[in-house]
């Protein structure tokens, strides 16, 4: 159950699906009767900030994404509103992913948090911030889960697990869309990308997957139901083919499941260009946008794929509405699914309320932006999401009143602590690890080491490329009491299509730290990356380390908080680091082979060259400045009789050591015995508790047939009897276990 997570008690939280309305869809069906053809065509258009013009608004265009100037805004809905037959208003949509002015830690960061009231911040705020300028759609949240540290979207989501996932996927959409989405500082959600996206072979963006259909449902689907079932009334269809079938040609993902199965009524929007690349190339015309699927023939035929599929809202090319009537009148497609396609996104609409409310109050506008008290939940967050990797001989927390040196290439960076999609975050609000470190302590000095450039192309000058500048930062870590280096990544090299063949530390970092680390001194290194990082050498020069992530405009005050100690870091990782690249895939719930690894024999499924079955660090691994102890994990129940029944399962945590601190309860199940082999861990449950020196709270989960069964290759799921193991702890290798018995059996 997703309950059981310690999310339940935010109202925020709360279930927020809109109830069937039936004078909503009354008013749809009176407005369909009035559409033409070419009205029913153009509002299935959605065009960029670039596309749309009075034009395109006096014809009735669906939606604009991208526009984020809210006098523009205000003019083209004013022109939808006014000078179209029909009055529709536009659907205004943006990338919001981790903030719009309020930029807050990236998505993989709040994932960290295992504190869905991180994520719910972001949401609620970035949706106030957007709706105030006009937007009333948001791209986000973003919930593919991913095994692949190459990919540099990977940044962009919750990492590899679908449990955790689900938990952050409904928060957002809860958060942003509210019990309805129709007030003035609420967005509709639109879940990205259905799906499998964060398969793609290689880590290679955009590309093929091939996903079964047990693990389609058992590991990719489940947090885009998440998100649906907390209200999210829009998805966008994924670039991938998915076992031969692109995201926006897909029938059995688009029709069968999400709209069939699922019973989801309101709409599905193409990703950008993502019907154009359903024709083979060389296009036709080239001029109608870009080709590669090679599923259609020409921009005609994709245009019917797509819609017959299931996309109702094409993203910027035009093959849907240009060529609508033909495909009429040849019957390529119909006018009933055109009908659907218009009412699914009317629909939207009217929940929106932009029928009553077509225009954000701009002079509101200033007074819902960036307020002091939004700075102050991003600070929050920044504590939150950091994972303690290593603090050998407790060198953390620093002293504020002893010297500190800063030093590398991230040290004093404004620009790329916003991270991939930064919205409209602007680099001047954002404050450098430099800037926070010295308020809270002044005697700090400061040496770049050497410099990382962002660009949108690889050029290795622009990678820390020499050793010109590692004098000036041994002297400044020789002169200081305290050592904290920063290193990691730019944010371009992170998000959309920025892919990495290699997740070490680019160009001459590495260098840099070793030449930090010979001076003695005890050296704390702050990681500022899209993705997990093979930090196997890292760890070898360090004494500390601290995986930031991107943590938006706060990141400096945030992370000078826990590196003096007034926040004490709890975050947990919610992806495998692997040891190396050649270890990827890697990922904690994996299933267990017949041969399972075992470094000191042959013909097991090992790696010859590496000394261990495991990752560098393991999912849900991350430590504290104080200790913990779990103890007296106990079951409701030794039996669990199938549907409608569960079993309470609970565990002491302890604080064993001298300060206040977080840690992050997390259950976990193993099924030993199914008839498909089953991950060897599934997480089901997580509770972040905070707790005195001391102090012991017990923490309590509850496990029914949804947490235990799995799906079969048939979509069915199944609940079968025999043991469960149960293990409750701080990681993915937590080892307090237990058993019950599964005495009922279901399919369906
Ligand atoms: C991305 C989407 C995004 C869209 C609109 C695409 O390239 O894949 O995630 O929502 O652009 O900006």
């Amino acid at each position: 159950m997703i309950a059981g997570t310690g999310a339940g008690d935010d109202e925020a939280l709360q279930p927020a699906r809109q109830p069937a309305n039936g004078n909503v869809e009354r008013r749809v069906d009176r407005l369909l009767r009035q559409m033409t053809v070419d009205e029913k065509l153009q509002q299935v258009q959605l065009l960029s900030d670039g596309q749309i013009t009075d034009d395109e608004a006096k014809k009735g265009v669906g939606g604009v994404f991208s526009l984020t100037d809210p006098a523009k805004i205000d003019h083209f809905q004013k022109v939808a509103v006014e000078q179209s037959r029909l009055h529709i208003p536009i659907l205004f949509a943006y990338d919001t992913i981790h903030g719009y002015r309020t930029t807050f830690p990236v998505p993989l960061a709040e994932a960290a948090s295992f504190d869905p009231t991180v994520a719910a911040d972001d949401f609620r705020i970035s949706a106030r911030e957007s709706a105030a300028v006009g937007i009333k759609q948001i791209y986000a949240p973003m919930v593919d889960v991913s095994h692949e540290p190459r990919w540099g979207r990977i940044v962009e989501g919750s990492g590899e697990d679908p449990y955790l996932g689900s938990v952050m996927a409904a928060t957002k959409v809860r958060a942003a869309q509210g019990n309805d989405y129709s007030a003035a500082d609420k967005v509709v959600t639109s879940v990205k990308h259905f799906v499998g996206y964060g398969a793609a072979e290689g880590g290679r963006d955009y590309n093929t997957t091939d996903i079964s259909e047990r693990r389609l449902r058992d590991l990719f689907l489940p947090p885009f139901k998440a998100a649906l079932d907390a209200g999210s009334d829009t998805v966008m269809c994924s670039f991938n083919s998915l076992n031969g079938s692109p995201g926006c040609a897909n029938a059995h993902t688009m029709t069968d499941i999400l709209k069939g199965e699922w019973g989801f009524d309101g709409f599905v929007e193409s990703d950008y260009t993502a019907v154009s690349e359903l024709r083979a190339c060389p296009p036709k015309n080239p001029d109608e946008g870009p080709c590669g699927h090679g599923v259609a023939a020409d921009g005609p035929s994709a245009g019917a794929l797509a819609l017959n599929a299931g996309t109702d809202s094409e993203m910027v090319s035009t093959h849907i509405r240009d060529n609508g009537k033909q495909l009429l009148s040849t019957g390529q497609i119909s006018m009933r699914r055109l009908d659907d396609a218009v009412r699914r996104i009317l629909r939207v609409k009217f929940r929106a309320g932009l029928f009553e409310h077509p225009y954000a109050d701009q002079t509101k506008i200033a007074e819902n932006t960036l307020t002091a008290a939004d700075r102050a939940d991003a600070r929050k967050a920044v504590g939150k999401s950091v994972v303690l990797l290593r603090n050998e001989g407790g060198v953390l927390p620093l002293d504020a009143s002893k010297s500190v040196a800063v030093i590398g290439p991230l040290g004093d960076d404004q620009h790329d602590m916003l991270g991939p999609w930064w919205g409209q975050g602007k680099d001047e609000d954002a404050v450098s690890l430099l800037t926070g470190v010295k308020a809270q302590a002044p005697a700090t000095t400061f040496a770049e080491g050497c410099k990382m450039v962002d660009a949108d192309l690889y050029k290795p000058e622009n990678e820390c490329p020499d050793d010109s500048g590692f004098a000036a930062a041994v002297s400044a870590a020789e002169g200081a009491d305290q050592v904290v280096v920063a290193l990691g990544e730019v944010r371009g090299q992170g998000g959309e299509a920025e892919v990495r063949s290699k997740i070490d530390l680019p160009g001459q970092q590495l260098a840099l730290l070793k030449a930090i680390k010979a001076t003695g001194k005890k050296v704390t290194v702050v990681l500022f990356n899209s993705r997990p990082l093979d930090l196997t050498d890292v760890v070898a020069n360090s004494d500390a380390i601290i995986e930031a992530w991107f943590p938006g405009i706060e990141a400096g005050n945030g992370l000078a908080d826990v590196l003096f100690g007034t926040v004490n870091p709890g975050g947990k990782l919610p992806v495998s680091f692997p040891r190396s690249v050649g270890q990827v895939p890697i990922y904690y719930n994996h299933e267990p082979t017949g041969r399972p690894c075992d470094t000191t024999q042959k013909y097991n499924s090992r790696y010859r060259d590496i000394d261990s079955c495991d990752p560098l660090y393991e999912f849900g691994y991350g430590l504290s400045y104080t200790t913990f102890k779990f103890a007296n994990l106990s079951l409701s129940s030794k039996t669990l009789r199938g549907r409608g029944d569960s079993v309470k399962v609970s565990v002491d945590v302890t604080n064993t050591g001298s300060r206040a601190g977080d840690e992050v309860a997390q259950l976990y199940i193993h099924d030993p015995v199914a008839s498909l082999s089953q991950p060897v861990r599934r997480l089901r449950g997580f509770q972040r508790v905070s707790l005195d020196a001391g102090q012991t709270k017990t923490v309590t989960f509850r496990l029914d047939a949804s947490d235990i069964g799995f799906y079969d290759d048939g979509g069915k799921f199944i609940v079968e009897p025999g043991s469960i193991d149960v293990y409750a702890g701080d990681s993915s290798k937590a080892d307090l276990t237990d058993t019950f018995t599964v005495t009922g059996r279901s399919r369906g």
